[in-house]
């Protein structure tokens, strides 16, 4: 290796380890909040949901314990705690979540080649998730085993990854959220 190879071998290491580690969403990045009165979860909300997030926070066990299938299982949040704080759009983690500025929280997640975002340990489980992801290797919690789905499988296996929102969405969102969240 010459000189310059090796300076570009550790430059090119560098800067993916400062990508990892700038973990902080940037807020200014959030798409702004669209100029519509009136939104509500019935009418503009629950749709955008349905297309890109009930497949996994819907039904019986909803993933982080969020359903985002009625209003009252969105303002109830998840295990965690409050996913949105109505007014307040730009505090709201879904928001945050749904603009995808930050990968460790961008929903629906990202898809990472060689890691499982919140793997076969059950995800939103008690603890953070370690950084970098992964939680191969730990014993899948019964409680997130799907019957007949074998612990450390493919997630889901079933048809094309959820769509993520666009700009325009999240807008929408956003004002939702800052009209109170009805
Ligand atoms: C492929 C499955 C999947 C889809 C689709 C998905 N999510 Fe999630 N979501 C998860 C998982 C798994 C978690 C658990 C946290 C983690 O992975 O770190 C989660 C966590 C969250 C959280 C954080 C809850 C907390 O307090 O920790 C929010 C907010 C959220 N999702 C919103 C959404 C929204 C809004 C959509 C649709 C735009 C969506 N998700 C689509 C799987 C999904």
């Amino acid at each position: 290796m010459t000189m310059t190879e090796k300076i570009s071998v550790l430059l090119g290491l560098t800067l993916s380890v400062c990508w990892v580690a700038s973990a902080t969403p940037d807020l200014t990045k959030l798409p702004p909040a669209v100029k519509k009165d009136g939104v509500t979860y019935a009418k503009d909300i629950r749709p955008i949901f349905e297309g890109s997030c009930l497949r996994c926070h819907g039904g019986e066990r909803p993933k982080a314990g969020l359903r985002l299938d009625s209003l009252d299982g969105v303002l109830k949040g998840s295990r965690e705690g409050k996913v949105i704080i109505p007014g307040q759009s730009e505090k709201s983690q879904l928001v945050i979540a749904v603009a995808r500025i930050d990968d460790e929280t961008a929903m629906p997640p990202k898809q990472r080649p060689g890691g499982r975002r919140g793997g076969p340990g059950g995800p939103g489980g008690p603890g953070d998730p370690p950084p970098g992801g992964s939680r191969d290797g730990q014993p899948p919690a019964p409680k997130d085993g799907a019957p007949g789905q074998p612990p450390g499988g493919p997630r889901g296996g079933m048809g094309p990854p959820p769509k993520p929102l666009t700009a325009e969405q999240v807008g929408l969102i956003r004002a939702w959220v800052d009209q109170g969240a009805k």
